[in-house]
C-alpha cells in the first residue's frame, strides 16, 4: 500500500496525497505582482498533496531579490487570487510562503523608499543579483531598532490576513536559509545586546513573536514554518550550540501548536547533512505535523513516511521539471531533468513550458 499517494490530513486540510511542492523562488513576478504567468505555472502543479509557494515578502523592507512576490499591497493581493483560484479549480491546496529576506538584498533590489534591514549591522559574505547592475557585494543591512521590530510583526501579522484574502489555505514561515527569521536565530548575523539578542531565548524571541502574531491573525491551525537547522547558505556558519538551540525552538514551537514544521535538508545539493537525530528530535518534541525535504525520489519518500520519519514530503526541484510529477512517480514513468539555466529568468521559459506526460 502506498502512503505517499493516499490522502493527508494537515490540521483542517484534506490533501489528495502527502506529495509537497517545496517552496521556490521563480522570479517571475514583474514589479512583485503575481500575474496570469504564475497562476498558469501553479495551476499546472496542483495535483501536488499540497503546493507551498515561493518566497513572498510581507513588507516593501523585505523584497531582497528581483521579480520576487509580495502580499503587502492591493495589487498584490489580487493578483494572488489568480494563483489561488487556478489551485482552487483543480481541487489543489496551496499555501504561501512569507520570506523577508532582511539582510540578504540590495537597495537596487527594493522599492523607493524601502530599507536593507537586519538583526544586526553585518552584511552577509558574498554577492546577490540585480537587474540593474548585475552582481553586487551583499551591503551592510541597518540594524532594526524595536520599533522597526514592531513594524516588522505587525506587517507578518497583516500579511496573514492578506493572504487569507487572496484565499489562501494557510501560511508558512520562512525561518530557514539565512533570512530574516533565522538572521535573528544565528549568532553570527545577531550580535544584539537587547532582548532580541544573546541567549537562544533572545535569539528566538523574535521568530515567536512572529509566530503569535500571525497565529493570533489567522489563528495556529492556518500556520507552518520552515526551519533549517545545520543550513550555511546566505552566511550561515555552523556553531557549537546549534542542536540545543533548535531544541529549543522545537520546543516553543510545539507549545504554540503549529500547524506543521518544515525542515530543510540541503545535503543533495552540497550542504552538511542534517543528521538524522535532529530530524528525529524535532519527530519527538514536535507533536503537529513534519514535513521533510530534500532530494527525495519516490522510493525514499515512501520509506521514511512507513517509517515515520516525517508526516509529508515536499520536493523542490522535479516539480518545476515535471507539473505532472504525481502522475510519473505513481506510474514510474521517466521524469524531465531541470534546467538550472532558467529558474531565476523572467518569462514562460524553463516555467511553464515543462512538458506533462499526456501534452
Ligand atoms: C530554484 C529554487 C528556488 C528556491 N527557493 C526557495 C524559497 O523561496 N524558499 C525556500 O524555503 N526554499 C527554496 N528553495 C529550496 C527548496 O524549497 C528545496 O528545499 C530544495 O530545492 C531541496 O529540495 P529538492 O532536492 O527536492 O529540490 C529553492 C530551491 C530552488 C531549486
Amino acid at each position: 500500500m502506498s502512503q505517499l499517494f493516499s490522502e493527508a490530513i494537515l490540521g483542517a486540510l484534506t490533501l489528495r496525497n502527502h506529495l509537497v511542492m517545496a517552496p521556490m523562488t521563480r522570479n517571475r513576478a514583474t514589479g512583485n505582482i503575481p500575474n496570469e504567468l504564475m497562476a498558469e505555472y501553479y495551476g499546472q502543479r496542483a495535483s501536488a498533496g499540497l503546493i507551498i509557494t515561493e518566497g513572498t515578502s510581507p513588507s516593501p523592507n523585505g523584497l531582497g531579490y528581483p521579480r520576487i512576490p509580495g502580499i503587502f499591497s492591493r495589487e498584490q493581493i489580487e493578483g494572488w487570487k489568480l494563483i489561488t483560484d487556478a489551485v482552487h479549480a483543480k481541487n489543489g491546496k496551496i499555501i504561501i510562503q512569507f520570506m523577508h529576506c532582511g539582510r540578504i538584498g540590495h537597495p537596487l533590489n527594493l522599492p523607493a523608499g524601502a530599507r536593507v534591514l537586519g538583526p544586526s549591522a553585518v552584511a552577509a559574505a558574498g554577492e546577490i543579483y540585480t537587474d540593474a547592475e548585475g552582481l553586487k557585494q551583499q551591503v551592510v543591512p541597518q540594524e532594526m531598532s524595536e520599533g522597526d521590530i514592531k513594524v516588522a510583526i505587525e506587517e507578518f501579522a497583516q500579511a496573514a490576513r492578506n493572504s487569507i484574502e487572496a484565499g489562501f489555505d494557510g501560511i508558512e514561515l520562512h525561518s530557514a536559509n539565512g533570512y530574516l527569521l533565522e538572521q535573528f536565530i544565528r549568532p553570527n548575523s545577531n550580535q544584539r545586546t537587547d532582548r532580541y539578542g544573546g541567549a537562544i531565548e533572545n535569539r528566538a524571541r523574535f521568530v515567536l513573536e512572529v509566530a503569535d502574531a500571525a497565529i493570533e491573525a489567522i489563528g495556529k491551525e492556518r500556520v507552518g514554518i520552515r526551519l533549517s537547522p545545520y543550513g550555511i547558505f546566505n552566511d550561515m556558519p555552523l556553531y557549537p550550540e546549534i542542536e540545543a538551540d533548535y531544541n529549543y525552538l522545537a520546543r516553543q514551537l510545539n507549545e504554540r501548536n503549529l500547524l506543521y514544521i518544515h525542515l530543510v535538508d540541503h545535503s543533495s545539493m552540497g550542504a552538511p547533512e542534517v543528521p538524522s537525530s535532529i530530524k528525529a528530535m524535532f519527530r519527538n518534541e514536535f507533536n503537529g505535523t513534519l514535513i521533510l525535504s530534500g532530494g527525495y525520489d519516490a522510493a525514499r519518500a515512501e520509506s521514511d513516511l512507513a517509517e515515520g520519519k516525517g508526516d509529508l514530503i515536499s520536493v523542490g526541484r522535479l516539480f518545476i521539471s515535471n507539473p505532472d510529477l504525481v502522475t510519473r512517480w505513481k506510474t514510474g514513468a521517466a521524469v524531465n531533468e531541470p534546467d538550472m539555466n532558467s529558474f531565476y529568468l523572467s518569462g514562460p521559459k524553463g516555467y511553464t513550458d515543462y512538458p506533462a506526460l499526456s501534452n
